[in-house]
């Protein structure tokens, strides 16, 4: 008996075409879904895998398409952003046909408002919701798990992204635009979640060798502000990029650039977990962002098709090291090649 497929929408998109790829790549069969239906047909054909291959057309005012392309599979990548304006008519149809859900959303609004709206639903629907498993907020809360070990009392959190040679998508672009003007941020401090307006300010960060210290825009607006303090006892979590990301000259100019070009970033996620004992670190260092969070988000998915359920959670919306046991699981994507993993002794 051939394995169910796993549903993938936003497959037209650059995340969406590479977790398509990485799925077909492990013989693992896809439903291609997104608004266009040309596109889709057009991929399919591209993809050149014949059965394994299905497409289902769905646009986001639309929840019967969007019903029936999560009813055809046991799990949803959901690869369409910005997700603040795609994500929840997706949950819903997640919800509503048992789908468990991944998606690759850096918004952090748009990841606390599934843990407030849905927790109590997508436990009663048996389903998995995990948003943020990607690059961004996903390796942050990973690493900020697997860094804490079983500290019981944590002061702080800080967690360092260090991307050069970014080359935006438009869904990317249309991501940033809408993280840089947001007015209310929401931030963790002094043991509480914080939501209103905050300037954004620089500070350093030293990340390891051959980096070190850097200068860092904060608080950088992904999810990790919201998903670690579910998971780390700390009293404050702060969010940090390397301010050169932004002032790079192709960040905002590569739309339309091809996919061998986008892959060339450079990047390494540090994280300091700071205990009346001394700070325990971990950090994970690789090329192309993009792969490394598609292959987060194909393991994470497999596991959901293969196994009916997360080996962290198996109903309720859960972040990414909730879901997945951050050392086994971030071990694992570095043995598939998406980053050079350093993690402390446990
Ligand atoms: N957390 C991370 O580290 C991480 C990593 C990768 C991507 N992402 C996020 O993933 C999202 C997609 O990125 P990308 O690089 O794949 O962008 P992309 O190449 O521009 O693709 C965007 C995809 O979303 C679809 N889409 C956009 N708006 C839509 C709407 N209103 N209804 C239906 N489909 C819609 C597009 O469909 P059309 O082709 O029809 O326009 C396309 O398939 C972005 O929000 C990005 O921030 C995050």
């Amino acid at each position: 008996m051939s394995a169910a497929p796993i549903a993938v929408y936003g497959a037209t998109g650059h995340t969406g075409r590479l977790v398509a790829t990485e799925l077909l790549a492990r013989s693992h069969p896809v439903v291609l879904g997104g608004r266009d239906a040309t596109g889709l047909i057009e991929l399919a054909a591209e993809l050149a895998e014949g059965d394994r291959v299905t497409v289902r057309p769905a646009a986001l005012d639309e929840p019967a398409e969007l019903r029936a392309l999560t009813g055809s599979a046991p799990v949803l990548i959901h690869c369409a952003g910005p997700y603040s304006r795609t994500g929840e008519p997706l949950v819903a149809a997640a919800l509503d046909t048992g789908t468990h859900y991944v998606d690759h959303a850096v918004e952090i609004h748009h990841v606390k408002h599934l843990f407030d709206a849905y927790g109590t639903a997508a436990e009663r629907a048996g389903v998995l919701v995990c948003p943020g498993l990607s690059f961004y907020g996903g390796f942050g809360d990973l690493l900020a798990s697997a860094a804490t070990g079983g500290a019981t009392v944590v002061q702080k959190v800080t967690v360092g992204y260090a991307v050069s040679g970014w080359r935006m998508t438009t869904g990317a672009r249309h991501t940033a635009d809408q993280l840089i003007n947001e007015v209310e941020r929401i931030t963790f401090a002094g043991g509480a979640q914080r939501i209103g307006p905050q300037p954004m300010y620089t500070t350093s960060f030293a990340f390891p060798p051959p980096l070190g210290d850097r200068e860092m825009i904060g608080p950088f607006p992904t999810g990790d502000a919201v998903t670690i303090p579910r998971h780390v006892p700390t009293r404050d979590v702060e969010v940090l990029l390397t301010a050169s990301t932004f002032a790079e000259p192709q960040v905002f100019t590569s739309e339309h650039v091809d996919a061998a070009e986008r892959a060339q970033t450079a990047f390494t996620v540090a994280v300091d977990v700071r205990t009346a004992e001394g700070t325990r670190s971990a950090h994970l260092t690789g090329h192309d962002i993009w792969w490394a969070g598609a292959v987060a988000s194909v393991e994470a998915a497999l596991d959901l098709a293969l196994d009916g359920k997360a080996p962290g959670a198996s109903s309720g919306v859960h972040s990414p090291a909730e879901a997945y046991p951050a050392g086994p699981f971030l071990r694992r994507l570095e043995d598939l090649g998406a980053f050079v993993l350093d993690l402390p002794d446990a």
